[in-house]
């Protein structure tokens, strides 16, 4: 049975001593959860990554974005291998923020998943379509291209091994969730597109998870979805009450 994910994307949000906070806050019941499978993550500021790794328990950490370069003249940006020095196994790759106010395209995401890969480090790749893309009815041909060309030349294994978060725009920090119908259909529909490129037993292996205004009171009909292994929360996983309250519910 695939393990239940729960992964808090912090965005440019937190101090280091709110970090510290958050950390002594759930540290007990992300150790508990370990031996549930039940997966647990954050993805703070570069900044607070020591303070999660050194006081988050069993908490996973994850870096938003990563530069698909080892070093060089990139003014502002952090590469793998300097996460790789303080502990961190993964990260997020082509989140929408970065796609629409940095201009990340399917070709950087790719760049970037060949450069974790090439580490052997964690990626969850984010796709999703724009309100006008959904309003058009094109969300499976956006999809379909930001999983194929982000995919494209990776290996297989690491394909298989791979966590992909289905986030459509018009959801994200709106409060307009995707009813679980959507979530799910497009959940179901990336496996199918990566089956179809990379078979069934590659596919088997990718972990789906939904993002977009998932919230306590909503997360469980999420994670109760076959297609559907996890979450990729925002907001909601800004406060340590709210992000126990969302690790309770999938408990249940
Ligand atoms: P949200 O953000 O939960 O605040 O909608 C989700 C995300 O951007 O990953």
């Amino acid at each position: 049975m695939k393990r239940k994910i729960l992964i808090g994307n912090w965005k440019m949000n937190k101090s280091m001593q709110e970090a510290i906070e958050f950390a002594n806050a759930i540290r007990d019941k992300a150790n508990e959860v370990e031996k549930k499978n039940i997966i647990l993550g954050i993805a703070p500021s570069y900044l607070c990554l020591p303070i999660l790794k050194k006081l988050g328990g069993s908490l996973l950490t994850f870096a938003q974005n990563v530069h698909f370069k080892e070093n060089g003249a990139y003014t502002g940006e952090i590469s793998i291998p300097m996460l790789e020095e303080i502990g961190v196994r993964g990260s997020l790759v082509g989140h929408s923020e970065r796609r629409q106010y940095f201009n990340e395209t399917n070709t950087t995401c790719n760049l970037k998943l060949k450069a974790l890969q090439e580490h052997q480090m964690n990626a969850i790749y984010c796709v999703g379509e724009t309100l006008n893309e959904y309003e058009e009815g094109r969300t499976k041909e956006v999809i379909k291209a930001q999983v194929l060309e982000g995919l494209e030349g990776l290996e297989d294994e690491y394909i298989s091994n791979l966590t992909i978060a289905y986030e459509p725009v018009w959801s994200i920090g709106t409060g307009k969730n995707a009813s679980k119908e959507i979530a799910s259909e497009i959940c179901r529909y990336i496996i199918e597109v990566i089956a179809s490129k990379y078979g069934e037993k590659v596919a088997s292996g990718v972990y789906v998870l939904y993002g977009g205004s998932v919230k306590p009171n909503n997360i469980k009909e999420y994670l109760d979805d076959e297609y559907i292994d996890g979450a990729l929360v925002g907001g909601a996983s800004l406060k340590a009450e709210s992000f126990l309250e969302m690790i309770n519910s999938i408990e249940e």
